[in-house]
């Protein structure tokens, strides 16, 4: 069976959700990078092995990178899961991992990368926002996109309310993209974007503002 290995830094409501989809592989360990880091509690009561790999007690970026990659490796993981794991990595580790290293970014990229993207989508007047789930490059916040939600945003919306929409789609997406690799359902094509196998077509539109009923 293959196995996986999950990086939070906080709350870990992807990871709680990745544990809920009951997907076909061994969580081998949950990392955090700091030891107050709230899902690392939940993680435990689901017997799961945890590590901290503290970024404050690592002199450089290097080290910090050198020392997560030595507890990774440990494990031997098919796939790295970056879970709301808020820090940057550095190229020769993002390198040591391509193509099994996937992120979930709160927005529809290559909209808004970075922080505040649910604020940011507001004040662009943006009536769509969303997720997207991708494979790691070295640049932040980008690379090959796997899978992505959109949900409407309201002319009333608080960054707190469209944050909560987005967040419930993550939870959807994310288990999804994990389940389509542990499949052996993705590659990347000539152009570097990412194919699906079986790729299934949708028939509807998500139109923000609904346009009026006929
Ligand atoms: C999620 O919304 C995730 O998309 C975001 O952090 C949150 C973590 O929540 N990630 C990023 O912003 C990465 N650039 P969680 O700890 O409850 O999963």
């Amino acid at each position: 069976m293959k196995s996986i290995v999950i990086l939070i830094s906080g709350r870990g409501s992807n990871m709680e959700a990745m544990l809920a989809a009951k997907l076909p592989c061994r969580i081998a360990a949950v990392i955090g990078n700091k030891a107050d880091a709230k899902g690392l509690e939940t993680a435990r009561a689901h017997g799961i092995p945890v590590a901290v790999v503290a970024h404050a007690e690592h002199a450089s970026r290097e080290l910090f990178d050198a020392a997560l990659a030595a507890e990774i490796d440990r494990h031997a993981p098919d796939l790295v899961v970056l879970a709301g794991f808020m820090r940057i990595l550095g190229e020769a580790f993002v390198r040591r991992y391509q193509g099994r290293l996937m992120n979930i970014h709160p927005s529809l990229l290559p909209a808004f990368p970075g922080l505040h993207t649910h604020r940011r989508a507001i004040e662009a007047g943006c009536r769509v926002h969303g997720c997207t789930v991708h494979f790691v490059t070295p640049a932040l916040d980008n690379g090959p996109v796997i899978i992505q939600a959109a949900v409407p945003v309201y002319s009333d919306d608080s960054e707190e309310a469209l944050a909560a929409r987005v967040l419930a789609q993550e939870h959807i997406a994310y288990p999804q993209a994990v389940r389509w690799f542990l499949e052996g359902r993705l590659s990347l094509d000539a152009g570097g974007r990412v194919r699906l196998d079986g790729e299934r077509r949708g028939t509807g539109a998500l139109l923000s503002p609904s346009p009026d009923a006929r």
